[in-house]
């Protein structure tokens, strides 16, 4: 079975057939899908999608590009959801000088990524991290707001995910030293993605997981169009190929690397 561990189903591009796909997606290879807010209102869609489907689960945060929804009062809320039945992870959360370049806006990012990190280590959950062009600063943070013990998983030194990783080899095996997953998608596929093919060959595919961050980032050959779970074979067969196993093995180590990290929270299975 395929654990798809970074979906946006409730995005407006799914509103015409939503019911129908993500049924259809539980009939077929994919066992688990985590839902994952971005902002306050996408965290409340999340939620109720999650409720909706058995294995559907939900990740609360607000993405670095979203920040202005927080404040005190949403972030009592959020921080409330944490304790949602259906809660697995605090995301996506991170850094984005790509799309932010202001330095007050960008010291704002990393004030509610502090803040939302804290939250995660407090609630015993892992995190979805995003981070674009921010690669020191996220590391940075990570180091200054605890690194393995965020989820109070100093047996095992497991904390989150660095989802969509685009930066270099050598930062991907640094995270993955300091505990942290690889979230590997569509863009794998992609001709000229070369630093992520570097990347899946220089880790261990025991610190890959899977994921669409759809509808974005569908893989060859569907690239531009709109993303779902049910084209991560794909990926499968990108990183089977890159790691020289079997497809196999790459949907159940990655099956078995998401249901370690993200059944910790609150002493989950
Ligand atoms: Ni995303």
């Amino acid at each position: 079975m395929i654990f798809e561990t970074h979906a946006h189903y409730d995005d407006d591009a799914f509103a015409k057939d939503r019911e129908e796909l993500v049924s259809s997606l539980f009939l077929g290879k994919v066992g688990r899908i985590i839902n994952v807010g971005a902002s306050i209102a996408s965290t409340k869609t999340t939620l109720n999608l999650a409720e909706q489907y058995e294995n559907m689960y939900a990740a609360v945060g607000v993405h670095p590009s979203d920040v202005a929804d927080l404040n005190e009062e949403t972030f009592a809320w959020l921080r409330e959801q944490t304790t949602h039945p259906k809660t697995v992870a605090v995301g996506e959360i991170g850094l984005d000088y790509y799309w932010d370049k202001e330095p007050e806006v960008q010291a704002r990012q990393r004030e509610w990524f502090m803040r939302q990190l804290t939250l995660a280590k407090e609630s015993r959950l892992p995190v979805i991290i995003h981070s674009r062009d921010a690669a020191e600063d996220t590391m940075n943070i990570l180091k200054e707001v605890g690194r393995w013990d965020i989820c109070d998983m100093s047996d095992d030194e497991v904390c989150g995910v660095i989802h969509c990783f685009s930066y270099s080899p050598e930062m991907a095996r640094e995270f993955v030293k300091m505990g942290y997953y690889i979230g590997v998608g569509g863009v794998v596929t992609f001709k000229n993605a070369k630093k992520l093919k570097e990347t899946v060959e220089q880790i261990p595919l025991e610190r890959i997981l899977l994921e669409t961050d759809c509808p974005y980032m569908a893989p060859e050959p569907h690239r531009g169009k709109r993303n779902e779970s049910s084209y991560i074979p794909y990926v499968i067969e990108k990183i089977a190929e890159l790691k020289h196993v079997t497809a196999e093995e790459v949907e159940h180590v990655t099956w078995e690397n998401a249901m370690t990290l993200f059944s910790k929270g609150r002493g989950r299975e």
